[in-house]
């Protein structure tokens, strides 16, 4: 598909033209439907505008070179979606209606989806309803469940430009308890420091590393990476356990890659990059390499400051079973 719109616009600033809705009423879930993306009606008194009772996912479904079109990894995206909710006291959704909406929503936009490396982007996302400004302690006992669904380019395919990243040691991302939890209020957390150092320093991102331990940016997972070697912090509650980050870890031993999860500091990474990778993973990233580092003013050269050929090849291997031009061994791909 030449020229596709998604290709000339900024990641999710398109739609596709239908949603898929639901809403929770009297302890559960009703039907969902498939409709035109329209404006909601939303009570000014709603608990999700008051006390951000709020959370989201985000993963993508591509269109495979037989014009198959597949989602990547969509049963992990609905358990921490799921997750999110019970963190939040907001109603779960089902697993097996989010599932059908997700595929509905995909196919009822098929036309939509465009060819690789460009992909429909999918956003479920869920809201407290309940109209109660004196809810503050009170969670939202109705809810809306919503499907949307963007195209979107991988801006990266090709030889990507490598990032500026700022070193955050003070200023945190979100609560601690809160970095595992995919909600909305975390992103307005991180955008203060995230603006001020774009503006200070000309970054693209933000790497927060409270204490001086690393932990993640304000919208990916952070990958150290060298010759046979990944390193990456193990999983605690404090920041976001990426689909990609898993995926990436559990393919890079075939490659070659040990992989090392544990606790590491600002002091620890800056010597790795004296000569080793650094890259960004997520969804929208994909795995994105960085080209420097910046902590307290002083800029440091990751490696040679472009993306490394390690960060290139794990890359590599997760864009082909996302496109499918290798085979899904495990099970990550569902077709619609
Ligand atoms: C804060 C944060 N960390 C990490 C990620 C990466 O997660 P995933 O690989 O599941 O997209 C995201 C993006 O979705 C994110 O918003």
């Amino acid at each position: 598909m030449a020229n596709h719109p998604a290709q000339s616009a900024p990641f999710g600033s398109i739609l596709a033209g239908h949603m898929a809705v639901a809403e929770y009423h009297d302890g559960a879930w009703g039907a969902f439907e498939v409709r035109p993306v329209a404006p909601l009606s939303l009570s000014p008194a709603a608990h999700v505008l008051h006390y951000g009772s709020t959370c989201f996912e985000g993963f993508k479904a591509y269109r495979h070179a037989d014009g198959s079109v597949k989602v990547f990894r969509m049963e992990a995206h609905i358990e921490r979606m799921r997750q999110s909710a019970r963190s939040l006291v907001l109603p779960e959704p089902d697993a097996a209606q989010l599932r059908e909406m997700v595929l509905a929503a995909i196919d009822r936009n098929r036309a939509e989806v465009p060819d690789a490396p460009g992909a429909l982007y999918l956003r479920p996302m869920l809201i407290g309803t309940t109209p109660n400004i004196g809810a503050a302690a009170t969670p939202s006992t109705s809810a809306m469940l919503i499907v949307l669904c963007s195209p979107v380019w991988d801006y990266f395919a090709g030889g990507a430009k490598p990032l500026r990243i700022y070193v955050e040691e003070h200023a945190t991302r979100c609560a601690a308890h809160l970095g595992v939890v995919k909600t909305g209020g975390n992103y307005a957390a991180a955008l203060g420091p995230t603006l001020a150092a774009r503006k200070q320093y000309g970054v693209d991102q933000v790497l927060f590393c409270p204490g001086g331990e690393v932990q993640e940016t304000g919208a990916a997972n952070f990958l150290l990476i060298r010759e046979g070697h990944i390193l990456t912090r193990s999983l605690d509650s404090s920041f976001l356990h990426g689909v990609t980050r898993d995926s990436l870890l559990k393919v890079a031993p075939e490659l070659g890659f040990k992989v090392e999860e544990r606790v590491f500091t600002v002091a620890e990474m800056l010597e790795w990059v004296k000569t080793g990778e650094a890259a960004l993973s997520g969804t929208a990233a994909v795995l994105s390499g960085v080209g420097t580092l910046i902590r307290d003013g002083q800029e440091f050269r990751v490696g040679d400051g472009g993306v490394g050929p390690n960060t290139q090849r794990l890359r590599a291997a997760l864009v082909g079973l996302q496109q499918g031009t290798t085979p899904d061994t495990r099970g990550w791909l569902t077709a619609v």
